[in-house]
């Protein structure tokens, strides 16, 4: 079946920036995502040296604002939010969707690009990241950022705040890792090659 695939012809469904962006983002998520808990749990997650993990975490954080800023901006350069943003046809599809999800019916409902929860998933990861972002440059630069600080209840809370977003933005990858991995070969491969054998799963 798999050869067959490669004989149907392909369609364009991630340009080759997109996929740079994702690729970008989702290295240095879990490099953030190692390294912080490393400076959180030293014993329990090993690192060659904190001064390293550390440098790692103030590394990751650039690629991974980078990423997220250019990704917004292309989105609305060339319009294409639209298939992120949850609409009102993604909503009204949202129940079909979960009972094919469910395994309550073998049809799955079409949809122009993303199903109903990967939309949620980006959207949601918008707020998220940033916060990740605001939270982790008061914890580089508090004396510069004073007034935010003081805004989140001094710098002990914002480190409890930032260490919650952090587990908040990993469940929600976990999740996109699940329908990543169950939307079938082809869809899979789009995002490494930029393109889908039409009329594929
Ligand atoms: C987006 C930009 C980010 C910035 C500017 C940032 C910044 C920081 C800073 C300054 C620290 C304290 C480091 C130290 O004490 O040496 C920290 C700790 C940490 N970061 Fe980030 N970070 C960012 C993203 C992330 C992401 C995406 C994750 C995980 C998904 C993450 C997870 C953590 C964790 C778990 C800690 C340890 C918190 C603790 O002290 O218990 N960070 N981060
Ligand atoms: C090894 C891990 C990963 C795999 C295999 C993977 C796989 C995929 C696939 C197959 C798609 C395209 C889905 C489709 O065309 O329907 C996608 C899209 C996406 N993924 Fe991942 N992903 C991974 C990690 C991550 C991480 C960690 C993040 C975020 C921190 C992320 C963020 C995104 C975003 C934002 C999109 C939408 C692309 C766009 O239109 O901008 N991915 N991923």
């Amino acid at each position: 079946m798999w050869l067959l695939a490669g004989l149907l012809p392909k369609k364009l469904r991630h340009t080759r920036e997109v996929r740079i962006f994702h690729w970008v983002l989702a290295g240095s998520y879990f490099l953030l995502f190692y390294t912080g808990l490393h400076i959180s749990h030293p014993g329990r997650f090993p690192f060659p040296r904190m001064r390293l993990a550390r440098l790692g975490h103030f590394t990751g954080q650039f690629a991974f604002l980078g990423a997220l800023f250019w990704r917004i901006h292309n989105g609305i350069k060339t319009g294409n939010y639209r298939e992120i943003l949850p609409g009102g046809e993604t909503l009204a599809k949202t129940p079909a969707y979960l009972r094919y999800e469910v395994f309550l019916t073998s049809r799955a409902p079409g949809f122009p690009k993303y199903n109903p929860f990967q939309k949620f998933l980006y959207t949601l990861w918008v707020p998220l990241f940033l916060m990740l972002g605001v939270t982790g440059s008061v914890l580089y630069i508090p004396q510069k950022l004073a007034p935010l600080e003081r805004a989140f209840g001094g710098l002990n809370r914002v480190r409890r705040l930032h260490y919650l977003f952090s587990l908040a933005s990993f469940g929600t990858v976990a999740g996109h890792l699940y329908f990543a991995l169950t939307s079938g070969t082809e869809t899979l491969k789009s995002i490494f090659t930029g393109c889908k054998a039409r009329g594929k799963k």
